[in-house]
């Protein structure tokens, strides 16, 4: 047996030595006999093959024979769609409606009014302190916001009171010029800025010897700092050098923008078609050696969907890829609800052992003045990649923790003042107002209106429905005259509501006005539910027709943003 054996393996290393013979005579020709032009077009589509073969075997991995042909076909649609709209048989129809569509985006929002003075040039000597005032109330009056007081706009203004409101004006103005990039300068600012994260990493249950962060403006700016994190992470440790991440669908936008900045490549993960929450079945498909982070939410904008953290953490630790939880709009809502008495929500913070960085809006359940978020890291490795340091520079040694260089210290004293005048008694007595407002919305529409569908099972402070009748975007639209804003989802197509403290106040005339809009469109027999083409504008109310060409209205929205007068005026 052993004898035969070792034939065996002295005849398979005899064979393997004349392959090896034969293939480097075959090469040593081939470098002879080609020009470099061919080897480097051979090599080229060597390269062309591998990749595509490396994209083609993933394809079918993560979404089977079918979904690939069906990413083919949309994809394949999608850029025909895109030439036709450019090419010269449709472009300048298509350029005279973006035209159209900008022109009444421009004469929505660029308001004015001749009473008011403007400013298109700094002025020559500048206004006393009296007329600036005056102008500052002229503008109140005359181009005043929506009515976000009486509760009728979803998130926006997360309003913790008129008191609070004027403690955080008066510590503004006592710190006005602080800059924490000079802690030197600013030590008290230091120090109040180390205890806001302090005091969030205690709420998300961080661990008391590791856990760390660091403040930022909001939002975004913290996924934007745990995708960076997460991809110098990967590189320093397990030197990834062509990093993926992998969000659910409803994941924020913050997110693929940080692929976009930082060249990371998403996998977006469908969702439970009944939870609404991410299907970890394919994000365990899309998981390969490039992952850098995990993603989930708690909860997402779009649904108000807690994803199951739990879960997600079990597949970061089996394969030792960080898991980032957003708890941007979760915040101090999140943060409170078993204290509060809501046990229904499953572990989603540090407490599961694969979570590795949550973020934490202090600018929205937590009432601080916007500007002001928290990042969290299970531990400083963590945080130190997402630090930029510089030892080179000639104005000296530098180093910033976040993206921006210098930051406004009043606002992390307005949000420091804020915290420790609210006390957890009054962040735990609004999360009760706000879920309870929530949950008898979510109640009312699936026992009262059954036109409308409520999108999974929210359990937070966001409800979103949609409709099989009817057309959501016509109803945002009648919602929108009646005063209530409501922003416009898509993939579905359907509203959602941010509860807020005014919100919640309010939430019993926006029931009724509900059950109305829809007894009136009952009685149109021409109603029809809206076409997945349509999308909607991120943070705009009502219908937005914008098939195959989002993105130019988008931009025509950006551009307006800082336009002096409508084009047509
Ligand atoms: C879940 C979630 N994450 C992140 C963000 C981004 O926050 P910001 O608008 O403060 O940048 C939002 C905003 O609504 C959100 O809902």
């Amino acid at each position: 047996m052993k004898v035969e054996v070792n034939t065996f393996y002295i005849g398979d290393e005899l064979k393997l030595k004349e392959i090896l013979l034969t293939g480097y005579a075959y090469c040593r020709n081939y470098l002879q006999t080609s020009s470099w032009i061919s080897i480097l077009k051979d090599y080229l589509l060597l390269v062309f093959t591998y990749r595509l073969l490396n994209f083609a075997t993933f394809q079918l991995k993560v979404f089977g024979l079918r979904g690939s042909l069906g990413n083919l076909y949309r994809s394949i649609t999608s850029s025909f769609f895109k030439w036709l709209l450019r090419s010269s048989l449709m472009k300048s129809s298509v350029d005279v409606e973006v035209n159209k569509a900008t022109r009444s985006i421009e004469r929505d929002l660029i308001k004015n009014d001749a009473s008011l003075k403007d400013f298109e040039e700094l002025p020559a000597v500048g206004l006393s302190e009296k007329t600036v005032l005056e102008e500052l109330d002229l503008m109140d009056s005359i181009l005043p916001h929506t009515e976000w007081k009486r509760g009728r706009v979803s998130g926006a203004v997360y309003h913790g009171g008129d008191e609070l409101v004027h403690l955080q004006s008066l510590a503004f103005e006592k710190f006005c010029v602080a800059n924490q990039l000079h802690p030197d300068v600013f030590p008290a600012v230091r120090k109040m800025e180390a205890e806001v994260v302090s005091m969030t990493l205690n709420l998300f249950n961080a661990p008391k010897d590791t856990g760390c962060g660091t403040t930022s403006s909001g939002g975004t700016e913290s996924l934007l700092l745990a995708c960076l994190s997460a991809k110098m992470y990967a590189y320093h440790h397990r030197g990834v050098t062509e990093p993926e991440m992998i969000i659910p669908v409803t994941a924020h936008a913050g997110f693929d923008k940080a692929g976009y900045y930082f060249g990371i490549k998403i996998h977006h993960a469908r969702l439970d078609p009944v939870t609404f929450k991410v299907d970890l079945k394919q994000v365990k498909k899309f998981i390969n050696k490039n992952t850098v982070l995990l993603v989930g939410s708690a909860p997402n904008f779009p649904h108000g969907i807690v994803d199951d953290i739990q879960g997600l953490s079990d597949l970061a630790l089996r394969y030792k890829i960080p898991l980032h939880v957003d708890c941007c709009l979760g915040s101090f809502i999140v943060a409170f609800m078993s204290k509060a008495g809501f046990k229904d929500l499953a572990p989603f913070d540090f407490r599961v052992p694969g979570v590795t960085s949550i973020s934490c809006d202090t600018h929205k359940y937590g009432f601080a003045p916007k500007g002001s978020s928290v990042i969290m890291y299970r531990n400083n490795d963590l945080r130190m990649h997402q630090y930029y340091v510089s030892t080179d520079w000639t104005g000296g040694l530098y180093g910033s923790p976040t993206l921006a260089g210098s930051r406004p210290g009043a606002l992390v004293v307005g949000c420091w003042a804020t915290m420790i005048s609210m006390g957890q008694k009054c962040y735990i007595d609004s999360c009760k107002e706000i879920v309870n407002a929530s949950r008898k919305l979510k109640a009312t529409i699936q026992r009262d209106i059954p036109d409308l569908r409520v999108l999974g099972d929210p359990i937070c402070s966001v409800v979103s429905f949609t409709s099989d009748r009817y057309d959501v975007y016509e109803l945002g639209d009648k919602l929108a005259k009646r005063g209530w804003h409501l922003s416009s989802l898509q993939k579905p197509p359907a509203l959602h509501l941010a509860i807020t403290k005014p919100s919640a106040s309010s939430i019993d005339e926006l029931i009724e006005t509900l059950k109305e809009l829809v007894s009136e469109a009952r009685k149109d027999p021409d109603s029809k539910p809206s076409s997945d083409g349509t999308s909607a504008l991120y943070g705009v109310a009502g219908s937005v027709k914008t098939t195959g060409v989002a993105d130019r209205l988008i931009v025509g929205f950006l551009d307006t943003l800082f336009k002096l007068k409508p084009a047509d005026s």
